[in-house]
């Protein structure tokens, strides 16, 4: 099995993407974890990668002139890493349609809320707010528009009486541990169309052959 190249891009804590490199600790997983960017110097997430043995880089957005020049310096790390497949975990940066459209297929985030609702920042408080009973994370395709991809996968929590967003959160975030690398499975395994804007997810060949190649 050729295991598919990830690379990561950050901003912070790096709780998802330690989720991604234990999950990529196991050989029989399908995809490997390549290189993980920061855009700031003291991510803590940074310090996760080099424990696991990954390559790192920092990439201050703050040195580049424009969107555009810092989006271009990413793709450019991206594609000399010779990445497949690049996972959002919690990057504070707003990616520019030309560096999306590049990686169409190819780029999956996390989101801390059941897409549709709850797009952009302060999803907890927002969704305690709404008086939901339900509350989730989801892990979609990224398209130019903010957390408006086709969704990949999604797992839902109860909001209990005297939830703050706090221990909101802390309930949401198990799931995205488990959610995210189920969903980069799939993508690896190349079992991922879409149609539609939806996405369809093909069973697993037998004798865990892959299914098929990168959509
Ligand atoms: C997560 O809640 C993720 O859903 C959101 O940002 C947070 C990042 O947390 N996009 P971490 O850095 O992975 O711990």
């Amino acid at each position: 099995m050729v295991r598919k190249r990830v690379g990561v891009l950050v901003s912070g804590r790096g709780s998802n993407l330690q989720a991604l490199l234990d999950a990529c600790a196991d050989s029989a997983f399908p995809a490997e974890i390549a290189l993980v960017i920061a855009n700031v110097a003291d991510a803590p997430a940074l310090a996760r990668a080099e424990r696991a043995g990954v390559a790192t880089r920092t990439i201050p957005h703050r040195d580049f002139p424009s969107r555009e020049d810092f989006d271009a310096a990413l793709d450019r790390a991206l594609r000399e890493a010779g990445i497949d497949i690049v996972c959002l975990a919690g990057f504070m940066r707003i990616l520019t349609p030309g560096f999306v459209e590049g990686w169409r297929g190819r780029m999956i985030n996390v989101h801390p809320a059941l897409l549709p609702a709850f797009k952009g920042l302060d999803t907890h408080a927002r969704a305690l707010a709404e008086g939901v009973k339900l509350h989730g994370c989801t892990v979609h395709l990224v398209v130019p528009d903010l957390d408006a991809g086709p969704i990949l996968a999604q797992a839902a929590v109860p909001v209990l009486d005297g939830d703050d967003a706090d221990a909101l959160a802390a309930r949401v975030l198990i799931q995205e541990h488990r959610l995210y690398p189920l969903a980069l499975k799939l993508l690896a395994e190349g079992r991922v169309r879409i149609g539609n804007g939806r996405t369809h997810i093909d069973a697993p060949a037998p004798d865990g052959v892959l299914a098929n190649p990168q959509p």
